[in-house]
Parts: structure tokens; C-alpha cells; sequence
């Protein structure tokens, strides 16, 4: 059931400040609960979060030596210094630039053999820490949240899926711009995992995310858009800049 007044809106404007106030918003959540558990995207869209988040790190504002992290996804087929994994990305834009400790960093494997082994071992690790405390979230401009793609049904748990064509073109940069080269499936968080999370921040910024946004908030809530769950969340945030508001901004 859709949770009225959920998700929150609020449009910044533009990226850079919307990253700059996000970034500070989880310095204060990480001071007052320094062992906080955060839910991690990749994408182009975190980046500046991501460095922002490492410039408070620099300035002794953030301590993330006690922060548990948790990645979404990650292809499969592919180890995890493979240089287009989300492993890889992760350590150049924020792993290696923080003080997050190694063994509190943890990230489903693209490599494993047994995939119904790795995403059970996955769900584990997300329940032995108690739950994720802060789930931040990307967006696909076809409405996958992690790499919960639109389907007719969707997977509550951590699992393997099937990447769509668009997807993959929209991750070809990771891989060279060659879409061949891209993954044709990933492991992912599911739905259910990710609606577990005690809070939710999906950022989505520039104009290509507008009419996916709009979607997401007008309903209905449905498999083919996987995004449209988040209305059913009782503590959820979208973090936009204008241009990913332009078609909501009426009710923001
Ligand atoms: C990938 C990731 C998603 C991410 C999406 C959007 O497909 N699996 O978690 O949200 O890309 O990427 P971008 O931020 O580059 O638009």
C-alpha cells in the first residue's frame, strides 16, 4: 500500500549542492550513530556525493572507522578487480579515500560459482549487522533500483537477474563504451531487501531521470517499475536537482 506523503522530495539546485547537503546530512547520522550501517549505489549519479563525502572525511568531519557498508550489486562473470566491476569503482571513488575499515566493507562477489550460496551469504551478512540503518539509491532511466529490473514479478531477496539491453548500454562507460564487453547478468540486492532498510535517499539528477521520477511518484506501484515501491516506504527521500524535477516540481 502506497504511504501517503511518501517518498519525500527535495530539489535542490543543482547536483553539486544537492551532494554537498546530502553528504553533510550523513556526517551528522554517522556523529550520532558512529557504527551506522549505509546501503551503497554506483553510477555516475553518487560520484559527487562521493566526493564530498571524502572532503568532510579530510577535514576530520566524518569518521567512517566504525561505518558498515553495504554495495547493491555487482556484475557476474566478472572478479572484482576487473576494472568495470562496481568493486573497482567503488575503491576509486570512495573505498580508498575514506577511512572505512576493509573488513566493514562488503560487497556481493561477480565471481562466485555458487550464486544462490553468495546471495543467501549476502542476506546474512545484511541481518548479522542488524539491518541496513541508510540505503542510498541510484535510479535507472528505466526504473531499476539496484539492478532490480522491470519484470512481471520481482525477487524479494538478494539474487541473480538478467541486465536489459538499455541497462547495459547505460553501463557500457565502465566497460570501454563497449556494450558487448558489459555483463549480461549481475547479482543484486531485491525489493524486499531494500525496502527493509530503515531509511531510503534515492538521488536522481539531470533531465533524462525527469519522466522516470514523475513515474515513480505517480504510480501505479508496480514490477514494471521497480522504483514505484518506494512509495511504500514510510521513510524515503528523493534528492533531486531541478532538471530531474522538472515534471514534479509542482509538488515538491
Ligand atoms: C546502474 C546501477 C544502479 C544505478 C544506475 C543508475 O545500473 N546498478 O544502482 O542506480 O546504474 O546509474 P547512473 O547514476 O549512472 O544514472
Amino acid at each position: 500500500m502506497p504511504i501517503p506523503g511518501s517518498p519525500r522530495i527535495t530539489v535542490f539546485p543543482n547536483d553539486e549542492i544537492a551532494a554537498r547537503t546530502l553528504a553533510s546530512r550523513i556526517a551528522e547520522r554517522v556523529t550520532s550513530k558512529p557504527d551506522l550501517v549505509i546501503g551503497l549505489p554506483t553510477g555516475r549519479t553518487p560520484v559527487r556525493l562521493y566526493a564530498e563525502l571524502e572532503r568532510l572525511c579530510g577535514q576530520g568531519r566524518i569518521d567512517f572507522s566504525r561505518v558498515t557498508t553495504f554495495n547493491l550489486d555487482e556484475f557476474l562473470g566478472i572478479g572484482s578487480d576487473h576494472p568495470g566491476s562496481f568493486r573497482t569503482f567503488m575503491n576509486e571513488h570512495f573505498f580508498t579515500r575514506v577511512n572505512l575499515q576493509t573488513d566493514r566493507i562488503h560487497f556481493l562477489s561477480g565471481a562466485a560459482r555458487d550464486c544462490a550460496a553468495e546471495c543467501a551469504r549476502y542476506e546474512q551478512e545484511i541481518a548479522a549487522a542488524g539491518g541496513i540503518d541508510l540505503l542510498l539509491l541510484g535510479l535507472g532511466t528505466n526504473g531499476h533500483i539496484g539492478f532490480n529490473e522491470p519484470a512481471a514479478t520481482l525477487e524479494g531477496r538478494t539474487h541473480r537477474v538478467t541486465l536489459t539491453p538499455e541497462t547495459r548500454r547505460a553501463n557500457a562507460a565502465l566497460f570501454g563504451g563497449d556494450v558487448e564487453a558489459v555483463p549480461k547478468e549481475a547479482l543484486s540486492m531485491g525489493m524486499a531487501t531494500i525496502l527493509q532498510a530503515r531509511a531510503i535517499v534515492l538521488i536522481a539528477t539531470g533531465s533524462a531521470k525527469a519522466s522516470v521520477v514523475d513515474r515513480l511518484l505517480r504510480g501505479p506501484i508496480t514490477p514494471e517499475l521497480p522504483a514505484s515501491f518506494l512509495q511504500t516506504h514510510a521513510d524515503c527521500e528523493l534528492v533531486l536537482d531541478q532538471a530531474a524535477a522538472e515534471k514534479v516540481t509542482g509538488r515538491a
